[in-house]
């Protein structure tokens, strides 16, 4: 018989926000000193301006054409304080412009926030695309540790009952997180979650961490603190976007 203790957290070490998980660039190219390029980047701006005092945010900014149309949004982590959240977000949006220079879409996750900006609507819409799958090592578990690992992702799987995009828990030296991004509703968030835990289980197996990051929501789990940083990046394409991921397995 083991006991399962659910534990709220201290909070994970905020030198761990910067770290690069994915960036997104899509294929197609807006002209350099266009009505759009200014759209993008007075987007980019309020973005910034707006981490400064929320977690979450959204914004839409119409164009000259209904096709010019920019939608945006950000997620930080549901731990951060808004001043870490302000700076994740600034560190980001400043990577999307090297990294997706003058494509009209990009996302770019870091580990304390994510950003996408985009001339197609995506806000409000659910998107569970897998974008990282990242599985650690095998590692000896006994049974109470894949119980204890599986209790913690079934208490990211439900939460306390109450609607909540960040949710983090730990049984011993396991420990687990989730999050998903604000423009989701509370089924939507619980049902991207339920996607991300269950790849978890299924495809990290007894992994001693596992990282899932679908487009709209993500969860990671970790025994003794071991995680996944750095590492080869890869690029995938999908829906004529190019992704380049760090550390892909
Ligand atoms: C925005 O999206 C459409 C696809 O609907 C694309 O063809 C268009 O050229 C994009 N970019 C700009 C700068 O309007
Ligand atoms: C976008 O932001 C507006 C204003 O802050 C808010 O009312 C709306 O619910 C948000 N939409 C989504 C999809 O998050």
């Amino acid at each position: 018989m083991v006991m399962i203790t659910l534990s709220l957290l201290t909070t994970p070490s905020s030198s761990a926000t910067d770290s690069f998980v994915f960036g997104g660039c899509s294929q197609l190219k807006y002209a350099q000193g266009s009505p759009y390029e200014n759209n993008v980047n007075s987007l980019l701006a309020s973005l910034v301006n707006s981490a400064m005092l929320n977690t979450y945010n959204n914004f839409t900014f119409p164009g000259t054409t209904s096709q010019e149309t920019l939608y945006g949004l950000y997620q930080c982590r549901g731990d951060l304080s808004s001043a870490d959240c302000g700076r994740c977000v600034a560190r980001a949006v400043s990577q999307l412009g090297t990294l997706c220079l003058d494509s009209c879409g990009g996302a770019l996750q870091l580990e304390g926030c994510f950003v996408k900006y985009d001339n197609i609507s995506f806000l409000g819409v659910e998107d569970k695309t897998v974008v990282v799958k990242k599985c650690g090592p095998l590692t000896a578990f006994d049974s109470d540790g894949l119980i204890r690992r599986d209790a913690v992702l079934g208490y990211l799987g439900s939460g306390d009952g109450s609607y909540k995009t960040y949710r983090v828990g730990g049984s011993g030296n396991i420990n687990g997180v989730a999050q998903c991004v604000g423009d989701l509703s509370a089924s939507e968030c619980q049902d991207c979650l339920s996607e991300a835990i269950g790849r978890l289980k299924t495809d990290c197996g007894a992994a001693k961490w596992g990282d899932v990051y679908l487009a709209k929501c993500y969860a990671r789990y970790s025994a003794g603190g071991d995680h996944s940083h750095g590492g080869h990046g890869k690029r995938l394409r999908h829906l004529g976007w190019c992704f380049l991921v760090f550390g892909l397995i």
